[in-house]
Parts: structure tokens; C-alpha cells; sequence
């Protein structure tokens, strides 16, 4: 195991005592005795939560462990998203709320965004009443099918999830940046009956023509019965096929506008959704997350957290594609009642300063994005924020993977002012909701750049080594959850041997996060990066072995191995050494073409970097690719421990591959 002594060992001015901050802060200790009261009451305190939500019956048992890893939280108890979202606030003042503020990328002359809607919770409360009906008077969408919706940022995004959880129906988002292949194999996998898609949607002044997308997924995917298409652009001549395609405002038409459709009072362990994830091995797994748990985790993070109150302006800048967006875009806000900002398109169009003149425009008060959105605006320059009037931000977040310190301070200064608190929350896919933050909401422990602070409240973290025991402050170690959370993932569709498998197994009775990480002396969880073979490209999560898989698929290659190396804008990008096949010559246009091939196949987030042809790889005697050799040869670092390496002359042709492809780009 290794020490790491830089990050830990700050200067004290390096802590940030929260002097400008106007919320409520505590001392390091201080918030740790309160996170221990937590664990000690733990089915009371996670109770305690749930009480605040509206139950249409109340649980008989808080946790059910009794068949691990297989957790069940507030079993017993009924519940609807949709109703929590939406009908219990237009009950209140809230009805004339605003729900969410939508805007279109297009601008004028002016620079002035030319498509905007506003919807208040009470249109909400309309709309998602008419489409649930769409989805079961047309389609006879049931509780417990799975609906594939394949969608750009527009408000029907939100609508349509709700009003699949009004009938119990269960979503399965795909990011409308991934490519027909992979859209098919999510088809598929979770046994989709409908695909809701859109015409097309803008992308940095571009029309990106969706729906033609579906049709090729739908060549490879079966068991699909019907599209609805909604016509975001309007387009002419997007094709239809007759009786299986509809156009959404057809159907919606013969819908009325006071139609009322019943939430159905599901199981807490009822499946909402389901989410494609990227793994080390095999296609991509699709997380399950239930109903009751994901709701109380998602809601105790708003309040804690993001601290909401009903006179703030929330904005998550995540895709409704990824999970962000379904617990802190989607969920997270409407149960709250907050007023929300959904924006369709690039966040550098027309202009660097896009995102700034948003802020300022709708006065925005808590901001959760990404370091790759910060560190992107950071090489644009001070100018863009300096021209627009971000005073009314009092809580910025980001999310995805590890934010240097550098990218902090700059957002901490130039977009919060030194007022803010600033806090980079870890959790991923599976965990259905933030589990490592800062809880200005609660209170504020001190900030320090780049961490990502110590644990919420009523989550057991720790940082393991290889044996799963503690390791002491300041050595890498592997992040584990030591025991069962609310928002936990239910399973990976249709596949639970390899739910135990993937996080169970590595250290019984501990949730293996997949990430290395190190406490400091404060008990700070600092998350240093993935241990395993899988990268984050922008904060997006790509298996290697996905994209070696796709470059075997092209007929000129026979073996590919796939690394991630530091980007300074995306934090990792992947670059591909490949072999080809018998006969074929490497060649300037092949490498453009296997680009393409891997845009093509899973989607734009995913082309490697650089193709570095070569005649072999580096493996062990036993056949298994080094990609830590490989990796080590691109980022200049040593290599290591070569004991079990097969033949060196294939990491010396993978240096000379490197470094000639270096020199052809420096000449040029
Ligand atoms: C992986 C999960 C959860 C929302 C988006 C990503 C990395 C996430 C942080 C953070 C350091 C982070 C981890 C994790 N990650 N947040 N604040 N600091 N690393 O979800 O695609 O499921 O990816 O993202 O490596 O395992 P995801």
C-alpha cells in the first residue's frame, strides 16, 4: 500500500474555516459525534427520514437484511414517486410554483434564448396525468413493464419518467449521446415493450436527428411494439413506420387536459428504474434501483446536502441520461418542491459564457455540476463568469470524479465568491444518491479543496486494504460501504449472480465501491480514482473492456487493449493499442476509420484518443493484457514490477508506437 502525504498534509490557511459562509458550520469533531449517533440509532435515524415522506402505507420493517447481499428497505411500505413529486405539492401553495424552468439552446441576434417554457407544478400535475394515460389507456403500459426512453433534454424527458412511476412502469433511460448499437443492447436486455424518443434536439447550433437513431437500433432489438415520437424540432421528414411509429402530439391530442390517473400505490422494493452502467468485464450492467429507498435517500441528500429552500433557483447541469440526472435533476427537486432549471444543449453555445448568463438570468442559488464543466471554463478564462452577476449562488457541488485542487479554488473564487459553500460529492451509480459530502444543509464542517469530506449521516464509509482492514490516515486504500444504505442498488436486471459477484464478494459483508481512496486525519475521504479497469471520460463511466470489444469488431483488428490517461480538460481520455489482423497494413486512414467505428458503436464519449497500431501486447505468461504497462508507457511513469511480463519487446514497441505517434503530432 502506498502513503500519500501531499494531498493529506495541507497547510492550515489551505483549510477554508467557512468564515464568509451565512449558513450553519461545525467542527470536525463535533460532526462526527453526530454521525456516530446516527450509525448507532440507524434504523431510527433512517425512520426518522422516511416519516417525512407521504406513505400510503407505512412499512412494518425499516431494514430487512436477512438475505445479504439481497437488502430490502421499508418493506411493507407503499409509495408513488409521482405523487410525492407531484400531487402532494399542487395541494399546497405550491400548485403555481414554478417546477421547471426549460430552455432551449437556440438564441437570437442578441444572444437571447428563443425557446423557453416554463412549467409550473400544477401543468406538471396536468401533464404528467395525460401522458401516465397515454402510457396505459393507448399502450396498455402495466406496472412492472419496462419502457426504453431514448431522449434529448426537453421537459417530456422528466414528465414521461413520472409518469411511468404513476403506473408503476419501470424507465430505462438512455443518454441520448450513445449510438444505435448500444441503444439496442438496452433495448434488449431489459426487454423493453416501448421506446419514447424525440424528432431531434439541438447541439451547439446542429440538429442531431434522433429518431432515426431508434430505427437502426430497432434492426438489431426485438420485442418492441411501439415508438412515440415527440416533436422537439418539428422535422418533416422524420420517418414513421406505419402502426408500429406514433407521433406523440397525435396520440396527446385525443387525450383530455383534466384527465386523472390514479398513482398506483407500489412496493417500496418495486423496481423504478433501471440504468446501464459501464463494468470491468462483459456488457454493460443494468443497476435496479427500488422505489421507497431511492426516494428517502434522494430526498434526506436534498435537504442535507443542497440545503433547499423554497425561494431557491436549483440547477443540475447533468444529462437526465445518467444518474445524476434521474436522482438530482429529476427526483431530487420536484419531491422537494424546488423551482428547476433544465437546459437542452452545449454548455459553450453560442457563447463560453452560456452557463453564466443562465445563472444570472433565472438567479440561480445552488449549482451542482461537474470538474470537467469547471475545468473546460477555467481555459476559457475569468472573463466569461466576470461578465454576468453570479451573486445569487449560495452552494456549488460537483460530481463524477476526483476535482483538483486548482479547479476548486477557481470555481470557489471567480463563480461563488468566496461566500459559498463547495463540496465535490462522491457516490456512483449504484449507491442511487450522494453518500460522501460536505452537508451545508445540516451544517458545514470546514471545506478543503479537493476532498470530498467525511460521510453523511447514517452511512458507514471506510478506505480498506487488500485484506479489508482499516488502513490508518493518509495510505491508499480501497472505499468500501460497511453497511446497507437506502438508495442501494436491487440487483443488477436479470443477472444477480453478478450483483454478488461485482460488490459483494471482494470483502464479505462490505459494499465494494471500486474506487481508491484515502482518509486524511480528520477522517476526510478523499477519492483518489477507479482501481479497476474502468475510466471516467468527462466524468463519464466507459469500461475498457467495451471499447476493446468494439475495436476487435472491426474486420481489420485482432486484439485491442484499451488505457486511460490523464486529460487535462476530461480528466482521463482512453487511448487503444491495437494489432491488426494478418494482411492489413497500418495506415493514417484505418486509425481515423476505427475512430469512427467506436463513435458509431457506442457513441461520440467513447473514440479514443489516439490508435497506436502495434504487433503485439503486453501480457503474462497466463495471456492476460498489462494494461498497467501500457498505461505506465503513455504517462511516461515507471513500469513497475515487469516479473510476469511474457516479452519485453512488446512494451518497447508500444514506447516506440508512443513516441512516434508524439512526434507526428508535435510536427504538426
Ligand atoms: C464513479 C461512479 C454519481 C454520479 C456520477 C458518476 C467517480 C463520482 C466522484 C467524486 C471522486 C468520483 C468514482 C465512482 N466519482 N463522484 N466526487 N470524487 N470520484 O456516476 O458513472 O456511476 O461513476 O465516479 O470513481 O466510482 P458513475
Amino acid at each position: 500500500m502506498q502513503t500519500i502525504q501531499k494531498e493529506t498534509e495541507l497547510p492550515f490557511e489551505e483549510y477554508i474555516m467557512n468564515n464568509k459562509w451565512q449558513g450553519r458550520s461545525i467542527d470536525v469533531k463535533s460532526y462526527w459525534q453526530f454521525h456516530a449517533k446516527s450509525l448507532e440509532n440507524f434504523e431510527e435515524f433512517w425512520a426518522s427520514v422516511a416519516k417525512e415522506l407521504e406513505w400510503f402505507k407505512p412499512w412494518d420493517k425499516v431494514l430487512d437484511a436477512s438475505n445479504p447481499p439481497f437488502y430490502k428497505w421499508f418493506v411493507g411500505g407503499r409509495l408513488n414517486l409521482s405523487y410525492l413529486a407531484v400531487d402532494r405539492h399542487v395541494k399546497t401553495w405550491r400548485k403555481n410554483k414554478l417546477a421547471i424552468e426549460w430552455e432551449g439552446e437556440p438564441v437570437d441576434d442578441a444572444g437571447y434564448p428563443t425557446d423557453r417554457r416554463k412549467l409550473t407544478y400544477y401543468d406538471l400535475f396536468r401533464e404528467v396525468n395525460r401522458v401516465a394515460c397515454m402510457l396505459k389507456c393507448n399502450f396498455g403500459i402495466k406496472k412492472g413493464d419496462r419502457i426504453t426512453l431514448y431522449l434529448p433534454m426537453i421537459p417530456e424527458l422528466p414528465i414521461t419518467m413520472l409518469a411511468a412511476w404513476r403506473i408503476g412502469a419501470i424507465t430505462n433511460v438512455v443518454f441520448s449521446g450513445f449510438s444505435a448499437d448500444a441503444l439496442a443492447e438496452r433495448i434488449n436486455d431489459s426487454q423493453s415493450r416501448i421506446v419514447i424518443t424525440a424528432d431531434g434536439f439541438w447541439r451547439r447550433g446542429k440538429v442531431v436527428r434522433l429518431k432515426e437513431v431508434v430505427d437502426q437500433a430497432l434492426e438489431k432489438a426485438s420485442g418492441v411494439e411501439h415508438v412515440i415520437v415527440y416533436p422537439r424540432l418539428g422535422l418533416k421528414d422524420t420517418p414513421m413506420t406505419e402502426g408500429r411509429d406514433y407521433l406523440w402530439t397525435k396520440v396527446m391530442q385525443g387525450i383530455k387536459p383534466n384527465v386523472y390517473i390514479e398513482p398506483e400505490p407500489v412496493e417500496s422494493e418495486h423496481p423504478s428504474f433501471i440504468l446501464y452502467t459501464s463494468g470491468t468485464t462483459g456488457k454493460p450492467k443494468g443497476i435496479v434501483h427500488d422505489t421507497g429507498g431511492w426516494a428517502v435517500h434522494v430526498y434526506a441528500t436534498m435537504k442535507w446536502v443542497f440545503d433547499i429552500r423554497d425561494d431557491d433557483v436549483y440547477w443540475c447541469t447533468a444529462d437526465i441520461g445518467w444518474v445524476t440526472g434521474h436522482s438530482y435533476v429529476v427526483l431530487g427537486p420536484l419531491l422537494m418542491g424546488a423551482t428547476n432549471i433544465i437546459y437542452e444543449g452545449a454548455p459553450d453555445y453560442p457563447q463560453p459564457d452560456r452557463w453564466w448568463s443562465i445563472i444570472e438570468r433565472y438567479g440561480v442559488t445552488i449549482f451542482y455540476t461537474s470538474p470537467t464543466a469547471i475545468r473546460m471554463f477555467m481555459r476559457y478564462g475569468e472573463e466569461w463568469p466576470r461578465r454576468h452577476d453570479l451573486s445569487t449562488l449560495r452552494i456549488i457541488h460537483s460530481v463524477g470524479e476526483p476535482i483538483n485542487p486548482e479547479a476548486w479554488r477557481w470555481a470557489y473564487r471567480v463563480l461563488g465568491g468566496e461566500k459559498v459553500a463547495f463540496g465535490s460529492t462522491w457516490w456512483m451509480t449504484e449507491t442511487g444518491g450522494i453518500v460522501i459530502s460536505h452537508a451545508p444543509g445540516l451544517y458545514l464542517v470546514p471545506m478543503k479543496p479537493g476532498t470530498n469530506g467525511p460521510p453523511l449521516p447514517g452511512f458507514e464509509v471506510d478506505v480498506v486494504d487488500d485484506s479489508g482492514k482499516p488502513v490508518p490516515p493518509g495510505v491508499r486504500g480501497y472505499l468500501v460501504i460497511k453497511r446497507p444504505w437506502p438508495g442501494m442498488l436491487h440487483g443488477i436486471w436479470g443477472d444477480p449472480e453478478r450483483y454478488i459477484k461485482t460488490y459483494w464478494s471482494r470483502f464479505p459483508g462490505m459494499f465494494y465501491a471500486g474506487d481508491y481512496a484515502i482518509k486524511d486525519q480528520d477522517g476526510y475521504i478523499w477519492v483518489l480514482g477507479r482501481a479497476d479497469e474502468v475510466i471516467k471520460v468527462a466524468g463519464h463511466r466507459l469500461g475498457t473492456y467495451e471499447l476493446e470489444s468494439t475495436l476487435v469488431g472491426h474486420k481489420a483488428v485482432a486484439e485491442a487493449a484499451v488505457v486511460g490517461v490523464p486529460d487535462p480538460v476530461k480528466g482521463e481520455v482512453p487511448i487503444a493499442f491495437v494489432v491488426l489482423k494478418q494482411g492489413v497494413a497500418p495506415s493514417e486512414e484505418l486509425r481515423k476509420e476505427l475512430r469512427e467505428h467506436v463513435r458509431k458503436t457506442i457513441g461520440p464519449i467513447a473514440e479514443p484518443a489516439q490508435i497506436f497500431f502495434v504487433t503485439k501486447l503486453p501480457k503474462t505468461r497466463s495471456g492476460k493484457i498489462m494494461r498497467r504497462l501500457l498505461k505506465a508507457v503513455a504517462t511516461g511513469a515507471p513500469l513497475g514490477d515487469v516479473t510476469t511480463l511474457e516479452d519485453e519487446t512488446s512494451v518497447e514497441e508500444a514506447k516506440k508506437a508512443y513516441q512516434e505517434l508524439r512526434a507526428e503530432v508535435e510536427k504538426a
